[in-house]
């Protein structure tokens, strides 16, 4: 196969099909795995180590970029932080609008693209947890950027995480198929998974890529990128964009830095 153009999109949505996105909340709200979200132990952590890095108290607030099913605004908003979620998945709102709600939570939940935020100056923090950042193209990676950076009142704090080339070690490139006749992740109905990893090592770039081949013989193609990154580039990007690195860790959980790290994360500040 010729390799496909960096950062093509898909020819489907991903995160807002109804199927896959039931699937993927089933992935979400398992508490041991770490798939679309982290295990909930890590997340326990990250929410304990951000809330105290961030200094937040009663009334501070925050933004959940690509909150899903609120696991961490939950928390958040537990402690009396104002909490504005965004995500593009609709069945992961519902979810997190109705735990809200039974839980007595007052959370703002958004179906809105991040890539569209247009907030001037109104948080004290935001939050883009699961390394979500590296699947983005660079031109939409500064886009966003830009987006938060206006989110933030002066001196605000962002938290990232991102994966190093230490996760893909030893997998670099695959390819794999099954026979889902039962139906599986991304069909109900019987299907055929055609799956390839590309590498783009000139760019720190890999591509997942899925060929669903549907019983009417027709295929659809899903393309999920991934950017590389080492402690430097995050660093660079970040500080390009106008943020103050503070710190750089191997996890949102404060975990130490090292060469072996498979992620990195930043902890940024606004400056005042
Ligand atoms: C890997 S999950 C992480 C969810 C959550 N941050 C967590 O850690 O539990 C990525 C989330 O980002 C959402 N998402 C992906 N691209 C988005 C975009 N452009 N705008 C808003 N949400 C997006 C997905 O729907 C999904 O809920």
């Amino acid at each position: 196969m010729t390799e496909p153009i960096l950062f093509a999109p898909s020819d489907a949505p991903f995160w807002d099909d109804p199927h896959i996105a039931s699937q993927m909340l089933y992935a979400h709200l398992d508490p041991n795995w770490d798939a679309a979200s982290y295990n909930h132990q890590t997340i326990a952590a990250i929410y304990t180590f951000l809330g105290e890095r961030f200094g937040l108290q009663e009334g501070s607030s925050i933004l959940d970029l690509g909150c899903g099913p609120g696991l961490y605004s939950v928390k958040f908003a537990s402690d009396g932080v104002k909490v504005t979620g965004f995500d593009v998945s609709k069945n992961s709102l519902d979810y997190a609008r109705g735990y809200a709600e039974s839980h007595g939570l007052d959370i703002t939940y958004i179906h809105q693209d991040y890539l569209t935020l247009d907030i001037q100056a109104a948080f004290d923090a935001a939050v883009l947890i699961s390394c979500d950042y590296g699947v983005l193209a660079p031109e939409r990676r500064s886009n966003l950027l830009a987006r938060v950076y206006r989110a933030l009142r002066p001196g605000g704090w962002f938290a990232l995480d991102v994966f190093t080339h230490e996760k893909r070690r030893g997998q670099e490139i695959t390819k794999d198929w099954s026979i889902e006749a039962q139906g599986g992740f991304w069909r109900k109905q019987p299907h055929i998974v055609l799956s390839e990893t590309i590498a783009y090592p000139d760019r720190d770039v890999y591509l997942d890529h899925y060929t669903i081949v549907d019983v009417d013989g027709s295929q659809t193609h899903y393309r999920l990128w991934e950017q590389a990154f080492d402690r430097l580039a995050l660093v660079t990007e970040l500080e390009n964009a106008g943020f103050l690195v503070q710190d750089v860790y191997a996890s949102l959980a404060g975990d130490p830095w090292t060469s072996a790290s498979q992620s990195v994360a930043a902890v940024v500040r606004k400056p005042s």
